[in-house]
């Protein structure tokens, strides 16, 4: 397993107007990997997850386990959690500093201990991001909750069954909900949930750990059990590498095959893709082709839960509005800072204004190489897709923000065709 230091590389240098072509294969989903690697805290026994991603935030997220107590073997994508001998149930605030998603701890913990310490999450670049909704659930589960010098403390002795309407979709604050409740063996009611994948395969998880869990439309009925079973499974592929692949594909002018992915998780985006110009072929419910087909046409995009398209993908699909003929509109509804990318972009020769929420993207003829900083994992995705298409050099530094996120991105962006090398990380 790799050390986290061997991750802090500084940067890629790119060398731009390659069209990409070739066929690749997606890796398994970070976000759904991180609560299925958390809720493997809930069974006695030992539990195996297949096709876990090799990147920065699940090694935290098994670090994170390995220090309440859990031991943990990953080997080529297969993690094999042994959770029967926990002994701490504190989340440190180095660790949620580095992965905000360290507050997914909370709900199995509060489940099978009946207590949880994890620390505050601070804010994050692209917002604010707040727990309100987390607690609130586990307040009505019967926990007791302090917050003292800026660490949460979570306490319960019985959890007692919910039944609560989410103020706004959260996906971890659904998925800390599930693992939470699977430690109540009378039914709650959850309305209101995420309905991305990802929080759906952390839900075939908690069932096949003996959960019972049915859901219709955005309502869950929940009953969980004393006794959870251990667990084998495989995560599903990414959507966000899939869609940031695809549009590295189209973008540069080439043609690229997808495999491992999910077609039926990538239904907005290909739409929008079709919408900019793009011939997208389905080959099967696994793979699928994207080609240039002309100019990359203006759209109009407004991000928003699953279904919807997804936020996740809104830097991505920026690059393509800088060079379609014509002005885009680019609307962020999730979160509230969330166009870090602007002013990077802005550095290659993009012309675009925010107001609030919205980016007003008027087309260039080109962008041009230059030295940009990522800010955060799908910004620094974006920049290195502006430098797959820009004129002449391109160095995308802080590279870490991107290794959080995408398993061997520059290997899968060489493999088909880009010049990408990444620059090692000076000492000292
Ligand atoms: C998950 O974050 C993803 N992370 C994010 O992916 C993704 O961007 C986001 O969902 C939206 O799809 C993981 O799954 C690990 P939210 P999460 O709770 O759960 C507000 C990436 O790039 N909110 O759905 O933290 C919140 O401020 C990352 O891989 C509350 O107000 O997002 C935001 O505006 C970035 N109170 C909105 O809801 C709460 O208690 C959606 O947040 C919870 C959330």
């Amino acid at each position: 397993m790799k050390s986290i230091t061997s991750y802090t590389s500084e940067a890629f240098v790119i060398q731009g107007g390659k069209p990409l072509k070739g066929r690749v294969k997606v890796s398994g989903s970070k976000n759904a990997s991180l609560p299925i690697i958390m809720a493997s805290l809930l069974p006695r026994e030992v539990s195996i997850i297949e096709n876990v991603p090799d990147l920065l935030d699940t090694l935290t997220a098994f670090e994170l386990i390995k220090s309440l107590g859990a031991s943990v073997d990953f080997q080529n994508g297969v993690a094999t959690i042994d959770a029967r001998y926990l002994r701490d149930y504190k989340a440190p605030d180095e660790m949620v500093r580095r992965m905000r998603a360290s507050v997914l701890v909370m709900g199995p913990l509060l489940a099978k201990f009946g207590k949880a310490v994890v620390s505050m999450p601070g804010g994050c670049s692209i917002g604010v991001r707040s727990i309100d909704q987390h607690l609130k659930v586990f307040e009505k589960g019967g926990a007791n909750i302090e917050v003292k010098h800026g660490y949460i403390h979570l306490q319960v002795d019985k959890i007692k069954p919910v039944e609560h309407t989410f103020e706004v979709i959260t996906v971890t604050g659904t998925e800390n909900a599930l693992m939470f409740l699977s430690g109540c063996e009378r039914r709650s009611l959850l309305r209101n949930i995420a309905l991305e994948p990802e929080v759906m395969d952390l839900v075939d998880v908690l069932k096949k750990m003996g959960v019972e869990i049915e859901i219709e439309d955005r309502t869950a009925v929940i009953r969980g059990s004393s006794e959870l079973k251990s667990f084998k499974h495989t995560v599903i592929p990414d959507r966000i590498e899939a869609g940031t692949l695809m549009v590295a594909g189209f973008l540069t002018g080439g043609e690229v095959v997808l495999e491992n992915t999910r077609v039926e998780h990538l239904g907005s985006v290909i739409e929008k893709l079709r919408e900019a110009g793009a011939q997208v072929e389905l080959l099967s419910l696994n793979s699928l082709r994207v080609k240039r087909d002309g100019d990359i046409k203006p759209l109009v995009i407004s991000t928003a839960e699953y279904p919807g398209f997804p936020t996740d993908m809104q830097a991505q699909f920026m690059v393509l509005c800088c060079l379609a003929k014509g002005v885009s509109e680019i609307r962020e509804n999730i979160f509230e800072n969330r166009f870090q990318h602007v002013a990077e972009l802005q550095r290659m020769g993009a012309n675009i204004h925010v107001r609030d929420r919205t980016a007003i993207v008027k087309g260039v003829e080109k962008l041009s190489g230059a030295e940009v900083y990522s800010t955060d994992l799908r910004a620094s995705a974006s920049l290195v897709l502006a430098g797959l298409v820009a004129e002449g050099t391109t160095t995308v530094r802080d590279i870490h923000h991107l290794d959080r996120g995408y398993e061997k991105l520059e290997e899968k962006l060489r493999s088909l065709g880009a010049t990408i090398e990444r620059l090692p990380r000076r000492e000292g």
